[in-house]
């Protein structure tokens, strides 16, 4: 019961390892508001993309709640393609989700943390954030950009007592691991990198996730944590 009694929303927290976090923090006793534009059960309407959809996410909890205390910013899209084929849209679409939707969703969430005794925000960004791979440019320029946010944020948000760290999984069996693993054209070249010889499973990286939020990682601020099981790039 690590997360006993507190409040957390997890956008993109409908199915993949968005829906895999929300499961282990309620397994900790916390309340989860799980957040994404559709899906099936209990879960709030918000588009990251849209800035006062995410407002109306953070108030509506804060409100419901009596107050806010984790916000893991997972909600993400991929759009593979190399450069001189991506489309404008593609490109929009995953800068606006991946970054400028994690932008909108940590100042919104800032106010309400920041009443919190420990407030915790948690982003996602991924191995290719920082490891070039033909067809990623989109997807990895976001995730670039959400590793440096994170580690801004950390610093501005510090004062206020509010943590604010990045997970960054490798290849995972769920959601769009799953996915790239069944794409036969990129897989190979990504399976030849992995050094433990196995994808990683939802619940090593929601072990991780589980951690940044507790009390445990008080004292942990601006870090990325890699959960690939070593990766030869
Ligand atoms: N799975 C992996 O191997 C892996 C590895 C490294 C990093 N990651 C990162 O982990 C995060 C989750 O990935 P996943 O594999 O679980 O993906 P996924 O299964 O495709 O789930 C993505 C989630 O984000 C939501 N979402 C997408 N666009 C949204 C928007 N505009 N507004 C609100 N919600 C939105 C989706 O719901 P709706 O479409 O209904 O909105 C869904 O709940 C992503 O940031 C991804 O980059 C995943």
């Amino acid at each position: 019961m690590r997360l006993k009694d507190k409040v957390a929303v997890v956008t993109g927290g409908t199915r993949g390892l968005g829906a895999a976090v929300a499961e282990a923090f309620t397994a900790e006793g916390c309340h989860v508001v799980r957040a994404a534009r559709t899906g099936d059960g209990e879960f709030h309407p918000v588009d990251v993309r849209d800035p006062e959809s995410v407002r109306e996410l953070m108030a509506g909890v804060a409100d419901r709640f009596g107050g806010l205390d984790i916000v893991v910013a997972n909600a993400g899209v991929s759009r593979p393609g190399p450069v001189r084929a991506l489309s404008a849209g593609d490109w929009d679409d995953v800068v606006g989700t991946n970054l400028t939707g994690v932008f909108h969703c940590v100042s919104a969430a800032l106010p309400y943390l920041e009443k919190s005794a420990a407030g915790r925000i948690i982003t996602m960004s991924s191995a290719l954030g920082v490891r070039p791979a033909p067809g990623a440019a989109a997807y990895a320029a976001s995730k670039a950009g959400v590793e440096m946010l994170t580690r801004v944020l950390a610093l501005e948000a510090a004062p206020s007592g509010v943590t604010v760290n990045c997970l960054s999984p490798g290849f995972v069996d769920v959601g769009m691991g799953r996915a790239l693993a069944a794409n036969e054209q990129v897989w190979p070249r990504y399976r030849a990198t992995l050094a433990s010889g196995r994808m990683g499973t939802a619940a090593e990286v929601t072990a991780a996730a589980v951690f940044l939020a507790s009390a445990e990682a008080s004292y942990v601020n601006g870090h990325v944590l890699e959960v690939n099981g070593g990766l030869r790039w």
